[in-house]
């Protein structure tokens, strides 16, 4: 199989271009690289630059490439930034899709592996969250992935693609330092920035009904993550024509970011205990996910904890900020 790998010099497409070519699949990246590195893409990998919404390009690559499945994960993920600018986010992340898999039914690719995300739940009120949990988003991003899995869900059952959605909780970590994330968005690499600028991490809200008052997730290791998209992708390949899947990719453990920022410090070496400051506005209080349908589906766990998350995290910000002095 070939498979086009869209956002595949992005922090996480990159991962998974290395964990499907280590795999002995082909892969094809597909980036516009808005925040995308080329130096991510392998040897050996083809690396066309383009957008999702150039039809003529992708028509052209699927056809050139002969490409047989399309792992998708070229998109706009900043849940802030879509409040603000929520037609941008609806014309990159739902009308990108379109037009991508329009390019993909008219060259009979037969898999589509769609990246979505636990921002589908929204505000989940249950201790574990399934696939069954009625999906209620709360930032245009979160509708942008849920339109997204109703798109792929009905284009798989009109035109006999085989697909799956694919629900990311929260990643972090890094297989190599010069795989990390080099975004600080989240919470890992926001409490690296303060203990390296010498200020105490910041926790936004410890009055939660949680066990410590603060936020509880569910962490995955990216290099687990890109391990689930190989096993979906084979999935796909052999299932037959139609089928469809969706999947939570978490490790069904929650963590707190009180117990997250303490664990940071002790990786590091620092030793700056965080302050307690409002909470955040949208942040649910836990969502951790149920992993037991992707382990029945497709016998996949993850392997890695938190602890190699934050060191694999760590070591790769620090190849990006080398200290000074
Ligand atoms: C985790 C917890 C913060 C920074 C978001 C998206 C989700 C997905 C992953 C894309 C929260 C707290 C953070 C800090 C803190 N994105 N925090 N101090 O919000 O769970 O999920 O990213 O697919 O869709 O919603 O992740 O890492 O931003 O925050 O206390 O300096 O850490 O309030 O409780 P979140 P996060």
């Amino acid at each position: 199989m070939t498979w086009l790998i869209t956002g595949g010099a992005g922090y996480i497409g990159a991962h998974v271009v290395r964990a499907m070519t280590e795999a002995g699949e082909r892969a094809v990246v597909y980036d516009d690289l808005s925040s995308g590195i080329a130096e991510r893409v392998p040897d050996g990998v083809p690396l066309v630059t383009g957008s999702t919404l150039d039809a003529d390009l992708l028509s052209r690559t699927l056809t050139e490439h002969a490409v047989t499945g399309v792992v998708h994960l070229a998109a706009k993920k900043q849940v802030g930034e879509s409040v603000e600018q929520p037609l941008r986010y609806y014309h990159e992340n739902v009308e990108g899709l379109r037009v991508l898999l329009s390019a993909v039914t008219d060259a009979g690719v037969g898999s589509f592996v769609l990246s979505s995300s636990a921002a589908v739940y929204g505000m989940p009120d249950v201790d574990l969250v399934t696939e069954e949990t009625p999906c209620l988003p709360m930032s245009p991003y979160g509708e942008t992935k849920l339109a997204g899995e109703w798109l792929v869900r009905a284009t798989g059952r009109a035109h006999g693609l085989s697909t799956a959605s694919l629900r990311y909780f929260n990643v972090a970590g890094a297989a190599s330092p010069e795989l990390a994330d080099t975004g600080v968005y989240n919470l890992v690499p926001m409490v690296f920035e303060k203990l390296t600028d010498g200020e105490a991490p910041r926790v936004f809200g410890a009055d939660y009904p949680t066990p410590d008052g603060t936020c509880v997730r569910d962490y995955i290791h990216v290099t687990d993550l890109a391990e689930a998209h190989v096993a979906t992708a084979r999935r796909l390949a052999t299932a037959p024509r139609g089928t469809d899947l969706t999947l939570n990719i978490g490790r069904g453990e929650g963590v707190s970011v009180l117990e997250m920022a303490n664990l940071i410090n002790e990786v590091t070496g620092y030793d700056l205990p965080p302050t307690v400051g409002p909470r955040r506005p949208g942040d649910p209080a836990r969502v951790v996910a149920s992993a037991d349908r992707i382990a029945a589906e497709l016998g996949w766990s993850a392997k890695r904890d938190v602890r190699e998350m934050v060191a694999s995290a760590w070591a790769g910000w620090v190849r990006l900020h080398p200290p000074r002095g």
